[in-house]
């Protein structure tokens, strides 16, 4: 049963200020009517969520990853609220309320697995939020000033459970500028993303089926709604984030079906955002198979973006695809790679990247 509640309760946080807690509760199914969707930022409320119901076609969901310094391993999860909108996926063959789990083992498998939730509890205290996917054993916990996120996970049917967390070194960002009281959050017309933690240092300790996952590296965490299926708009899309010196990078390159791209640039050092815009930062493919746009089928071996920050400088970064972590041939693929990079003139540093090509 579907029912959504919004509630104000006053927490005491000792001798601190008393803050707000905002509750949501998304139910296990579509609601009839024109839902309220939210494209721009209001105060101080981030990574609240930003759609008042889910109807047949509205949806958000939270999405976090992990990749190890050495590239060896990595870990993708996401919370989707309402997976049948937000794919396009006929109902009853997606859980409505959908995690995914993607792991790389040391080995180099690839571990994909699945869990349905019976309903989502989302409390939004300043800008963050804590979320508890209902009877799926998976919930996370964000700091008010998005500073750190704790992920916790009891799936006793898939074996897995542990935690992750996330603490952020590269500050929230608006689409194309700063995180200010009416920014846009629009990557495409009907499509919203919050970049809550652009970077961080993660911390996993994961155990799956017995198997011990304990590794630090470069965690991300962002979200995504709209109020119909992204497969409505989309064309194709290169998404990624690096960090590489002292250097944190976010990049979304997407093309709509319209033939428009839409380009939105991130750079932070030292947890200062260096260049934050949109329309400057073209990614291309490079390497074997480096078709723009891409070709279905045909997958490049790196990527080059360089981004023109204006009186910063213009950043020059080539990316080498390590391992594919996620393939599904001739639609999406997303790949964990070495990245060196910098400011043209300056040094360049070696890090690492976790991305992905949308229509390849
Ligand atoms: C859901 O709400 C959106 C936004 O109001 C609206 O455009 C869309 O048509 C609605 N979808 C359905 C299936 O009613
Ligand atoms: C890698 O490890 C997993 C989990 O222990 C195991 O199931 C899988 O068979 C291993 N793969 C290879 C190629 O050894
Ligand atoms: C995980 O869930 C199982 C079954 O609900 C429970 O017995 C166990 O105590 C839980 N473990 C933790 C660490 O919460
Ligand atoms: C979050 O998950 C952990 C592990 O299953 C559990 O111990 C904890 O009670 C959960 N917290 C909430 C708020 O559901
Ligand atoms: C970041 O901080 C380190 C250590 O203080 C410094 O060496 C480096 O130059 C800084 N990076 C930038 C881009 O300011
Ligand atoms: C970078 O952008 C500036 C305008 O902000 C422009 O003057 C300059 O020519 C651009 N540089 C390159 C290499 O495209
Ligand atoms: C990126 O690759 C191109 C082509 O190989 C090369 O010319 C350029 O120097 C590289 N840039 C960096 C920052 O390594």
């Amino acid at each position: 049963m579907f029912f959504t509640s919004f509630f104000r309760l006053v927490l005491l946080g000792g001798l601190a200020a008393a803050q707000t807690a905002v509750v949501t509760t998304y139910g296990d199914s579509a609601v009839a009517g024109d839902s309220t969707v939210q494209y721009t930022l209001g105060a101080d409320d981030f990574d609240a969520p930003k759609v008042d119901f889910y109807n047949a076609t509205s949806a958000q969901w939270w999405y976090f990853d992990v990749v190890s310094t050495d590239l060896t391993q990595s870990v993708v999860i996401s919370f989707l609220g309402n997976a049948p909108g937000a794919t396009g996926t006929p109902v009853g063959e997606v859980p409505f309320n959908f995690i995914e789990v993607n792991l790389q083992l040391p080995n180099s498998s690839l571990v994909a697995l699945s869990a349905a939730a019976e309903s989502i509890t989302l409390t939004t205290v300043g800008n963050g939020l804590s979320g508890v996917m209902n009877g799926a054993g998976y919930n996370w916990s964000g700091a008010p000033d998005l500073s750190n996120i704790l992920i916790k996970i009891n799936d006793t049917v898939n074996g897995l459970s542990g935690s992750i967390q996330f603490n952020s070194k590269a500050p929230y960002h608006a689409s194309c500028g700063p995180a200010t009281e009416g920014a846009s959050l629009l990557v495409s017309p009907h499509l919203g993303w919050g970049n809550s933690i652009p970077n961080s240092l993660a911390s996993v300790s994961l155990n799956y089926q017995g198997q011990q996952l304990s590794y630090q590296g470069s965690g991300y965490h962002d979200s995504n709604w709209g109020d119909r299926a992204f497969s409505a708009d989309l064309g194709s899309w290169y998404w990624g984030h690096a960090q590489f010196g002292s250097y944190s990078l976010v990049w979304f390159d997407m093309m709509d079906n319209t033939g428009v791209e839409h380009q939105l640039g991130y750079l932070a050092a030292n947890d200062t955002i260096i260049a934050n815009s949109c329309g400057t930062i073209p990614v291309r493919p490079t390497g074997a198979n480096s078709a723009y746009p891409p070709i279905a089928g045909l997958l490049p071996t790196g990527f080059q973006i360089v981004y023109n920050m204006s009186s910063a400088g213009i950043l020059e970064v080539n990316v080498t695809n390590y391992q594919a972590i996620v393939s599904y041939p001739g639609v999406y693929t997303r790949w964990v790679g070495s990245v060196v990079g910098g400011i043209r003139g300056e040094t360049a540093y070696t890090g690492i990247g976790l991305y992905e090509e949308m229509g390849g």
